[in-house]
């Protein structure tokens, strides 16, 4: 079934620009140019989706939302807002839009946006469906995020799930790297055989052999009958090697092994088992590292990453805190509660050591401790209002330590978005050059929002 879109823009052009595309991708299309107009087709249509302008004469886009979200919560609202206009954006997410765009925006934005919050919707009602069937346990896989950095991730898991090849998941903790590893089995043709996953760095090595690959009864003392291993039972389907990084060395060969030959030796056992599966592996070790110190082998490197992603730091991607923020509230049963102005941006601005887990977490921690369905800048927890009191600490560094050159990064960017991507501006706010400012930005390779090449 083709889904329905209601396109609300004043301006001809554009809406014109808008239609053909979405139409070109099988979208059946309705247009208006006016809020007023916009809502009256609303209620003939029951659109699945609305793009609406925020900027129109009479009704603007915001009024557009509040109205559609008290007549029909469920429908995803896209905002398209001017350039540099975060603040509105920022308003518009609180009012329960799904994203927005931002003017220019080339075609791919557009039809990409699109088609996340349409698969969006898809996953939104199959989570409905499954958590009344299974009441306590619902099951969310879904990865949330309109970032860039998460287009070309879903972008890749959408090419090489149903491959055989085998990934490597790489990223900070709490990046949802094992998220992905699921969403890669359930997105493959294996979806209906098992997903094993096996902790590398959580078993001790002497029982990481027969975890992994099994043994045989008298296989040695304590031994006292068969064991099946982690890649027997996942036969058919995906083994999901975590923390692969710390996969002692003495075992590496014989998981290479497994993998070239696709066949695996239980321990103990005299002849090998030929074995159907496919491996997913993750780590947040820095394996050049591993490699250049001779804790991991090369070889077994190579077999492990035919296909690399690696999930960039949730500061990296901060255009998606917002809707990870939307989602775990309605994951935690509560739609319905929103975040003051500042307390949504001191969340947006917040470093997040932890990434993802640690944003769920907080949300999680919010949303019981709340008295009332706003959540205000002195509800958040004090190491994020800390970070923004005035002569407070104006950054937390992680305990593990941080690379000044990628603070120095995140800064330029920070003051760069503060003045809507204003070279002068930034670099007055920064108390540097103007030249200064260019020459991070291209060590950097910062580029400016709108430009193509990013
Ligand atoms: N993009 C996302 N959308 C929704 N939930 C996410 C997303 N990324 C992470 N999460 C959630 O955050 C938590 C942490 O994710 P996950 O366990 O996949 O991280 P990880 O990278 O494997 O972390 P670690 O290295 O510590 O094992 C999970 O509850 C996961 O569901
Ligand atoms: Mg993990």
């Amino acid at each position: 079934m083709k889904a329905k879109i209601l396109v609300i823009d004043d301006d001809t052009s554009l809406r014109r620009v808008l239609e053909y595309n979405l139409q070109e991708d099988g979208y059946e299309v309705q247009t208006a140019s006016s809020g007023e107009e916009g809502l009256y087709l609303f209620g003939q249509s029951q659109p699945d989706l609305v793009i609406t302008d925020m900027n129109m004469p009479g009704m603007d886009g915001l009024m557009v939302l509040k109205s559609i979200k008290e007549r029909s919560p469920e429908t995803l609202v896209i905002m398209i807002t001017a350039f540099g206009t975060v603040d509105v954006a920022v308003e518009a997410m609180k009012a329960g839009a799904y994203d927005y765009i931002t003017k220019p925006f080339n075609r791919e934005e557009l039809k990409l946006t699109v088609r996340k919050a349409l698969e969006f919707n898809g996953l939104a009602e199959e989570n409905k469906r499954l958590k009344s069937e299974l009441s306590d346990k619902a099951d969310f896989r879904t990865i949330v995020g309109s970032s860039k950095e998460m287009e070309k991730i879903f972008e890749v898991i959408r090419k090489v799930a149903d491959t055989e090849a085998a990934i490597l998941i790489t990223g900070e903790s709490g990046t949802g790297k094992e998220l992905v590893a699921r969403s890669i089995h359930a997105n493959s043709s294996r979806k209906d055989a098992p997903f094993v996953a096996i902790n590398c760095a959580a078993i001790p090595r002497e029982l990481l052999e027969s975890e992994l690959f099994g043994h045989v009864k008298g296989a040695f003392t304590g031994a006292i009958r068969d064991k099946t291993g982690k890649f027997q039972l996942a036969d058919g389907g995906t083994l999901f090697l975590d923390e692969v990084g710390d996969l002692p060395v003495e075992l590496q060969p014989k998981l290479l092994r497994a993998l070239q030959e696709k066949e695996v030796e239980p321990v103990g056992g005299a002849k090998a088992q030929k074995l159907d599966v496919r491996v997913v592996s993750a780590t947040n070790l820095d394996i050049d590292k591993a490699i250049a110190e001779g804790t991991f082998r090369e070889d077994l490197y190579y077999r492990l990453s035919v296909i690399p992603i690696h999930l960039p730091p949730l500061r990296e991607r901060r255009k998606d805190i917002p809707l990870l923020i939307r989602y775990f509230c309605s994951k935690h049963g509560s739609e319905k509660v929103t975040f003051a102005k500042d307390a949504l941006e001191t969340l947006v601005m917040y470093p997040w050591p932890g990434n993802v887990r640690e944003l769920e977490n907080t949300v999680e921690r919010l949303l019981i401790m709340r008295n009332g369905d706003n959540i205000s800048h002195d509800d958040l927890p004090d190491k994020l209002r800390e970070g923004n009191a005035p002569g407070g600490a104006l950054i937390k560094l992680p305990d593990e330590g941080y690379s000044l050159e990628q603070l120095e990064r995140e800064v330029v960017v920070a003051a760069l978005e503060r003045k809507s991507w204003n070279q002068a501006a930034a670099a007055r706010f920064l108390r540097i050059p103007r030249h200064t400012l260019i020459y991070r930005m291209e060590k950097y390779g910062i580029v400016l929002p709108g430009n193509n090449q990013r």
